[in-house]
């Protein structure tokens, strides 16, 4: 499996490349607001220069389609390497197949986000234009968060998706490290992790005794600060 970090903080960026094990990247405007960037296209220009080898997503902003494809087409000039984020639907939950398959068509390489049910995981596929590359980022966290199984959703996903080549399988809304094993274990192409999680995947390999000296390990440090009276 393929893991991407999950975030619009170009420090942390840079921060986890160091691990050795990132392939990619996916931002949104929810974590860009979250990360503090004050002018969008700055901050993409500025990550496609950082690393102009790894594949990046950055999302249109917009809900008509006309200014949307406006925005994919800016998006896209930013570099090879760069993935054009479209919702699955408008805000008025208005499919957007229409606009993708417009947009695949160009060449443009699109990835469909926010993606909840197999029905959306099928109509993006059929908008991708054959010998294109695009993502197709199923949200399975949100749906889990929502009290929702999403075990069938992530297996129908996988089914669909390895039938069709112009489509690449993501699992975004990781909550734990666990959710990567999870996805490797289905099947899917890609999982995007946030910064938070991915420092906790550096301890992959420890044995269990390893965990627990570790842990004990950490209480020691810690008890060192405090008092005991
Ligand atoms: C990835 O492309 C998504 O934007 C991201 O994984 C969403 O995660 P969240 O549900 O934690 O906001």
């Amino acid at each position: 499996i393929d893991i991407y970090s999950d975030g619009a903080d170009i420090q942390d960026m840079k921060k986890v490349i160091d691990y050795g094990f990132i392939d990619g990247f996916t931002t949104n405007p929810s974590l860009m607001k979250k990360a503090g960037v004050k002018d969008y296209l700055s901050f993409a220009k500025e990550v496609v220069a950082t690393f102009p080898d790894l594949p990046i997503s950055f999302e249109v902003f917009s809900n008509d389609f006309e200014t949307m494809e406006k925005e994919a087409k800016i998006i896209h000039s930013l570099g090879s390497n760069v993935f054009v984020k479209i919702p699955v639907i408008t805000v008025d939950g208005q499919s957007t197949a229409p606009l993708i398959k417009r947009l695949s068509d160009q060449g443009i390489f699109v990835n469909v986000t926010a993606i909840a049910t197999v029905e959306q995981v099928q109509a993006a596929v059929e908008a991708f234009h054959e010998g294109t590359t695009n993502l197709v980022s199923i949200f399975v966290g949100r749906v889990a968060d929502a009290g929702l199984d999403p075990t069938d959703f992530v297996k129908e996903s996988v089914a669909i998706c390895q039938k069709v080549p112009a489509a690449k399988l993501l699992w975004a809304s990781t909550r734990e490290v666990a959710n990567v094993y999870q996805a490797a274990q289905a099947g899917v192409d890609i999982i995007t992790v946030p910064p938070a999680i991915l420092t906790k995947l550096q301890n992959v390999g420890k044995t269990a005794a390893e965990v627990s000296l570790a842990t004990v390990k950490g209480f020691e440090k810690d008890i060192s600060s405090l008092g005991f009276s």
